[in-house]
């Protein structure tokens, strides 16, 4: 039986500790490197391989440029002939599902589920926030924003998403990219717990509601930040002006299955404060739309439609009967 690809994961995994070595000195080393070796046993190795053998004929094709924006876009010194761009084409569907994006690789639209210019531009991000810093995203997924953050020019970039097929979409954007200074581990948030202030900025867009211990995923990247560090946290939240917390039934809110929590503002500032940051700003609450997501099935896999999600007779509810989803942006420092 053929070997899964550890040497790529190694491979990768090596370039992007190269790069932090000088932000780990207050870090356990010895245990994050045993966290990154462990997380390896759990791979699937079977879809390893399959995802590897589709990535080593994904490399045979090359860009020379790309281009920043709502669709990160990427150019070869030739336009592909038609049979190539069909070969290319099929490689990067059997890569999917790909959510998050979208891209344009050597003229190939990669189609995702969510448009995510939307929420980017939510983010109110700014140069200061990650020009010269040390940069996290944690649940990065393909890789979306961290190419959206290359823009300003960050000194390190680490995304981190355990999900294997994520793990390589990442590696395609960043083949074509060719970008040295981002990087991606396989690894999730609880996973960093031997880090400590490491990073300056930490991005968490979409996470918070999915883990059954929101007050922990807090607790470490309070932890894995550095003093002054900048926290840009993007969850749902119940409106209300009450200290409540809606815990969905069955865990399922919406249709979206694995949401856990959904607290109030007032329940999530002091989620934040608890876990030590001091200063708390609080963006506009915001409703997702149903044009963020398109239904591209044959690059996305199934269909999970928000408004499939709300009550036909009352948008304002969802079919579970719980209030409608609004979105906050938080920024939180220590
Ligand atoms: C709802 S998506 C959000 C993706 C992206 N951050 C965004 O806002 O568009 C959740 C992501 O978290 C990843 N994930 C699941 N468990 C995780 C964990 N323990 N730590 C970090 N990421 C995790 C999933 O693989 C998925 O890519």
């Amino acid at each position: 039986m053929k070997k899964p690809p550890y040497y790529l994961v190694y491979q990768n995994d090596f370039a992007c500790l190269t790069a932090l070595i000088p932000y780990l000195k207050h870090s356990d080393m010895s245990s994050f490197v045993h966290a990154l070796s462990t997380q390896r046993t759990k791979f699937d190795h079977s879809m390893a391989v399959r995802y590897d053998d589709i990535f080593k004929a994904v490399q045979k094709f090359a860009a020379t440029t790309w281009k920043n924006g709502a669709v990160p876009a990427f150019f070869g010194d030739e336009k592909l002939s038609i049979k190539r761009l069909a070969v290319l084409e099929q490689l990067l569907k059997k890569l999917g599902p790909w959510r998050k994006g979208p891209f344009d690789i050597l003229d190939v639209s990669v189609k995702t589920e969510w448009d995510c210019d939307l929420k980017w531009n939510r983010l109110g991000l700014v140069e200061d926030d990650i020009k010269n810093k040390v940069v996290l995203d944690v649940g990065s997924n393909s890789g979306y924003y961290l190419l959206r953050l290359m823009e300003y020019l960050p000194k390190q970039l680490v995304g981190i998403d355990p999900t294997l097929v994520y793990y390589f979409q990442f590696l395609v954007l960043k083949h074509f990219s060719n970008e040295s200074s981002m990087h991606m581990l396989s690894l999730g948030f609880q996973d960093l717990e031997p880090l400590n202030q490491v990073f300056d900025t930490i991005l968490c867009l979409g996470i918070l509601y999915h883990h059954r211990h929101p007050f922990e995923l807090l607790s470490i990247l309070k932890k894995i930040g550095k003093e002054r560090q900048c926290l840009v946290l993007e969850t749902l939240v119940i409106d209300s002006k009450e200290d409540v917390c809606l815990s969905p039934k069955e865990a399922v809110y919406a249709k979206m299955p694995n949401v856990y929590f959904i607290p109030s503002v007032s329940v999530l500032k002091s989620w934040l404060l608890l876990a030590g940051y001091k200063k708390i700003e609080v963006g506009e609450v915001f409703v997702t739309v149903p044009e963020e997501q398109s239904k591209q099935l044959d690059w996305a896999g199934e269909y999970s439609g928000i408004s499939e999600g709300l009550d036909a007779s009352d948008p304002s509810k969802t079919i579970e009967g719980y209030p409608a989803p609004k979105r906050v942006v938080v920024r939180a420092f220590c």
